[in-house]
């Protein structure tokens, strides 16, 4: 643990750049200032002003002129930016990073060695895992320290992902396993979302119903999991009568594989980012 004799601002003064507001850096966006950033503070600076502008525009916040303007003075600096990008990134602005200024990842792949390596010694770092519905309040994000930030600091960027859905701290071995289990696994449930909302269809409901009871049901599956704290496989045999539509549905899916199938998906992305790490 580490203390500062800087003082970090709340979550409603501190000055935020945003380096690449794209899907992600979106995201980031919208659950920091639900919780409590404001939008005057934050700057974005994408790779043109005019896309600075339109996604500045979408996101409530303000436009910086340059990456320059987007940096003076910031608390805390967000790369949104492509993982292959971090690193030139982080040695093009070095210059020009306020000496207090968090320096906050999104990236799949770059570690905090690497990026403190790309810094002046002594820089503060996180690196940081988010999964897109935090936009919503219901994502999740792992948080990885690195070795100069201060427990204020830290603090900032915990209070910062405050309102994401699930905000932890992990280390960054866990980092693959957490693509698996939330960052990538949320478009496996949009493709399985998708998939059902099909067959509804297909077995003759109108699509805007079809797509209404299955995100309903996904919705309140997880709902009640999380509320009661009951296991997903009791919880399962409660819904299943013998001999019942439910049991002959469960028997299909396991015929099919699908639980295996679901497993390989998130080994797959668990692995490539692995393999995006060297490691
Ligand atoms: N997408 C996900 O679900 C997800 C999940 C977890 C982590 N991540 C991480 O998030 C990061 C961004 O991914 P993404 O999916 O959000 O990509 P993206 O949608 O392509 O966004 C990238 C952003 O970076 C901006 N940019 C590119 N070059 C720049 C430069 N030289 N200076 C300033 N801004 C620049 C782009 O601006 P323009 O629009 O002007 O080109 C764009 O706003 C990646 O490192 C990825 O690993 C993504």
């Amino acid at each position: 643990m580490t203390s500062s004799a800087t003082t970090v601002p709340a979550p409603s003064t501190a000055r935020v750049a945003v380096i690449g507001a794209g899907n992600m850096g979106g995201p980031v966006v919208r659950t920091f200032l639900a919780a409590g950033a404001r939008g005057e503070n934050v700057h974005v600076a994408n790779s043109t002003p005019g896309s600075s502008e339109r996604a500045a525009g979408e996101l409530g916040v303000t436009a910086a002129a340059s990456r320059s303007e987007a940096l003076a003075g910031a608390d805390l600096v967000v790369l949104g930016v492509k993982p292959y990008q971090v690193i030139d990134l982080l040695g093009e602005i070095a210059d020009e990073l306020p000496v207090q200024a968090v320096v906050l990842s999104l990236a799949a792949g770059v570690t905090l060695e690497a990026m403190e390596g790309a810094l002046p010694a002594g820089r503060p770092v996180v690196r940081s895992m988010p999964s897109t519905p935090i936009a919503v309040g219901e994502g999740a994000v792992g948080l990885m320290r690195g070795t100069s930030v201060t427990d204020e600091q830290y603090g900032l960027v915990e209070e910062l992902f405050s309102r994401a859905g699930v905000a932890v701290t992990i280390t960054e071995d866990q980092v693959h396993a957490f693509i698996g289990a939330a960052g990538s696994l949320v478009a496996v449930v949009y493709a399985l979302l998708e998939s059902m909302t099909d067959e509804a269809v297909r077995q003759g409901l109108k699509r805007d119903l079809a797509a209404q009871l299955v995100q309903q049901t996904v919705r309140g599956a997880a709902t009640v999991l999380t509320e009661t704290g009951v296991h997903a496989a009791v919880a399962k045999n409660a819904v299943t009568s013998p001999g019942g539509t439910t049991a002959e549905a469960l028997a299909e899916f396991e015929r099919q594989g699908v639980r295996g199938s679901i497993a390989s998906a998130m080994q797959a992305a668990a692995d490539r980012s692995r393999a995006m790490t060297g490691n």
